[in-house]
């Protein structure tokens, strides 16, 4: 097949390239996919994309009319594809369900961990000689209540890091497995999660009842201080409302790997430019704030997951015109 990758890296050649042996021909192109670059998926049978390109139903219908008929996604999450559009065109989209759960889960333990010990401070201190403690004070882990919203892939083993430092874990989830969660964890409401837990992390997809679950009126049911992370989604969060929370202290620390406006800055270099974003410049002022940049995921071994799943996607549709990994509109 001829397939367009869109939103290209060096990374995602050289691991799409190490897993293709010469199957598929793969053009890799930088630009995202949307409503101005879609013209370049002309000629091609699919298009490869990742969590920041947009594939609208106008998008959808212009690249139908190329004749592309796969969208074959490098990640889990597929908020970004409108897939009752797809169904309609013909087109099947495929995705990447599980890639590697503990590459995320691990990153956010690094987020609290970063947050609780204020490491990030920490390391710019000692670079400048400056060897004093004050602000730098934090709380163990030992103990502590955290709270796990969604208990999916991610949510488990996030669950049982935390649960391996000694911390009371509280679960949430409308389709819960308690198989899988760690020994004593208890599965409680989302307003009792809120009301209890010092540390609070989300790990369900982005979906349109999940928009902005994290909001002024959310924010008001949690423990005054809570420390918050957010791996998943941007959208999950109400941006505005979490700065209002931050700057009266109701929040007392926020780690984020997703950002709602992020397709504009997300896997960039921008260093050389003024980032007109006002609410994320406004993020960046905290010092009880610490953000990456949707790096979650990038681990060898996902990467490695990643492309050998999508090959296995493209062989499989490419066979028989279905595939396990499918997306379908709900
Ligand atoms: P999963 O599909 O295995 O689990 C998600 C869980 O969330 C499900 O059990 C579902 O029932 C639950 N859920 C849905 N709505 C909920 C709600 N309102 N409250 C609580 N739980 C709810 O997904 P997985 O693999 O654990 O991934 C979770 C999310 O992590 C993905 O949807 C994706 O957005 C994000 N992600 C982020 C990455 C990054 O690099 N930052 C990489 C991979 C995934």
């Amino acid at each position: 097949m001829k397939i367009a990758v869109f939103s290209a890296k060096r990374y995602d050649r050289e691991f799409l390239e190490g897993a293709n042996a010469g199957r598929h021909t793969f053009r890799f192109l930088e630009p995202h996919l949307d409503a101005e670059t879609c013209s370049l998926a002309a000629g091609f049978d699919a298009v490869c994309v990742f969590v920041n390109d947009t594939l609208d139903a106008s998008v959808l219908e212009t690249i139908a009319a190329f004749g592309v008929k796969l969208v074959a996604l490098r990640c889990a999450g597929f908020n970004n594809v409108d897939v009752a559009a797809a169904t309609r065109l013909g087109i099947a989209v495929v995705r990447v369900p599980a890639y590697s759960p503990n590459a995320v889960a691990e990153h956010a333990v690094g987020l609290v961990l970063m947050l609780n010990r204020k490491l990030h401070r920490a390391y710019n201190r000692i670079r400048e000689g400056n060897f004093s403690l004050d602000g730098l004070l934090g709380f163990d882990l030992n103990g502590r209540t955290v709270g796990v919203v969604g208990t999916g892939r991610i949510g488990v083993v996030f669950a049982k890091i935390m649960a391996g430092f000694g911390c009371r874990i509280l679960s949430f989830d409308p389709m819960p497995d308690s198989s899988r969660m760690p020994q004593g964890t208890e599965e409680v409401s989302l307003d009792a999660l809120f009301a209890a837990s010092d540390i609070i992390s989300l790990h369900c997809p982005l979906t349109p009842k999940n928009h902005h679950l994290i909001n002024e009126q959310t924010i008001a049911a949690m423990k005054p201080g809570v420390m918050l992370i957010n791996t998943s989604r941007g959208a999950l969060i109400d941006t505005p409302a979490i700065i209002s929370a931050l700057k009266s202290g109701r929040v007392g620390a926020l780690g984020l790997d997703v950002y709602e406006e992020e397709s504009n800055l997300f896997f960039e270099d921008l260093s050389d430019r003024i980032i007109p974003d006002d609410v994320f410049s406004r993020l960046l002022t905290f010092p009880n704030v610490v953000i990456t940049g949707h790096q979650a995921f990038f681990t060898r071994d996902a990467l490695e997951k990643i492309a050998q799943t999508t090959m296995g996607n493209l062989a499989e549709w490419e066979a028989s015109g279905v595939c396990a990994n499918a997306v379908h509109a709900s």
